[in-house]
């Protein structure tokens, strides 16, 4: 008999703990810490995104455009590099970039480390190369010192890019509303909740899914309906999308799907800043994408749960 209530409770506290422990079937998947990084190179990384150094004239850092305390992105509808030049693009945030399967709304890099060394020699962004950069900071000993205790090489542009991907791999959101429900808290509420049941029945969740409601296929802009000829003005080199990596006709305005987690706090949108609001970006999306015009109700209810996405960062609290 003892043993029988012994094995009750074994039991019970088992299906218990797999309760707490398991995560709801669904499209989107709670976003997760990479526990691999090394925290000496998080921390280099950290210093070099915040390293003015970094650009041509000392005026820029990564930081200065992926702004950290504000969501890991500008506000603007395209960002300025060095010398007040325009990029012609918006930035997006840096925040639970680990989960893209490629960077940059073309996918033209296809790491972490490759995409760091784009903003570097972009002469829109920070107009600098590896040269000026490296000898820079080759004549500060403890920049120097950093570089040493980490790696054999020292100070290099490939080390620069590694150190950097890695404290971008630390910039996750985590224990997001939307997270906590998945794992079988009760916390959304029905505004939510509907939010979320319009987000799969209209079909966004096609193309924006996985952990990070986005960022693992590339879509086609304007798929039920010309976006471009309907916004009007000249059609931008950025507007081209995915064309400008393969040069192939049919991928003319094919964009990396961008990641949702964070859209709550980071208008404007789009690739070309055009939706200022987040209710605008999601009417825009039910025309242009799904052929639908949903009621303003409607979009209140995706744009709650939108907001529910959006995680925690010692560097960001929203
Ligand atoms: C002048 C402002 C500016 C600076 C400085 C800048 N970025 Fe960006 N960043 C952008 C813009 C604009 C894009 C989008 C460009 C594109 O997709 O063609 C971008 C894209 C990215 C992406 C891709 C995110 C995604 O979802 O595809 C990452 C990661 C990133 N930047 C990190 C960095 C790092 C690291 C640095 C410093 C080495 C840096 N940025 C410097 C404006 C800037
Ligand atoms: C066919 C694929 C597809 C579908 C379906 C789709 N989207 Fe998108 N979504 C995209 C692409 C591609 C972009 C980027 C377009 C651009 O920048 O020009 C985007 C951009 C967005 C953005 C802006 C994000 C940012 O950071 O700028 C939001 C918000 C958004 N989608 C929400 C939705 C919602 C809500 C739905 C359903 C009503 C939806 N999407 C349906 C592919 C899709």
């Amino acid at each position: 008999m003892h043993n029988y209530l012994k094995l009750l409770l074994f039991l019970l506290i088992m299906s218990s703990d797999a309760l707490a422990g398991g995560v709801k079937n669904e499209p989107i998947q709670p976003l997760t810490a990479d526990h691999d990084l090394d925290p000496k190179l998080v921390a280099l990384g950290d210093r070099l995104f915040h390293d003015r150094r970094l650009s041509q004239d000392n005026s820029l850092s990564c930081g200065g455009c992926h702004v950290l305390s504000a969501g890991g992105a500008d506000g603007k509808a395209e960002s300025v590099g060095v010398g007040g030049a325009i990029g012609g693009i918006k930035a997006p945030t840096v925040y639970n970039t680990r989960f893209n399967f490629v960077q940059f709304w073309d996918g033209r890099a296809p790491t972490l480390e490759a995409q760091a060394a784009g903003p570097v020699h972009n002469p829109v962004e920070m107009n600098s190369n590896w040269g000026e950069v490296v000898s820079k900071l080759g004549n500060d000993p403890s920049m120097v010192a950093d570089f040493y205790a980490l790696f054999e090489d020292g100070v290099t542009g490939k080390n620069i890019t590694i150190a950097i991907a890695d404290f971008e791999r630390s910039l996750v959101m985590l224990n997001s509303r939307f997270d906590r429900w998945l794992r079988g808290r009760d916390v959304l509420n029905e505004q939510e909740l509907r939010g979320y049941r319009l987000f799969k029945s209209y079909g966004c969740i096609s193309c924006h899914q996985g952990a990070n409601a986005g960022g693992n296929m590339y879509g086609f802009m304007g798929a039920m309906g010309d976006y471009f000829e309907d916004r009007q003005g000249e059609i931008t080199p950025a507007d081209l999308g995915r064309y400008n990596v393969t040069q192939r006709t049919e991928d003319k305005h094919y964009f990396k799907v961008p990641g949702l987690r964070l859209a709550a706090v980071n208008p404007p949108y789009f690739h070309d800043g055009s939706a200022k609001t987040l209710n605008d970006a999601v009417r825009v999306m039910g025309r242009y994408q799904l052929g639908r015009e949903i009621s303003d109700d409607g979009i209140e209810d995706i744009v709650a749960f939108l907001f529910s996405l959006v995680g925690e960062h010692v560097r960001f609290k929203p």
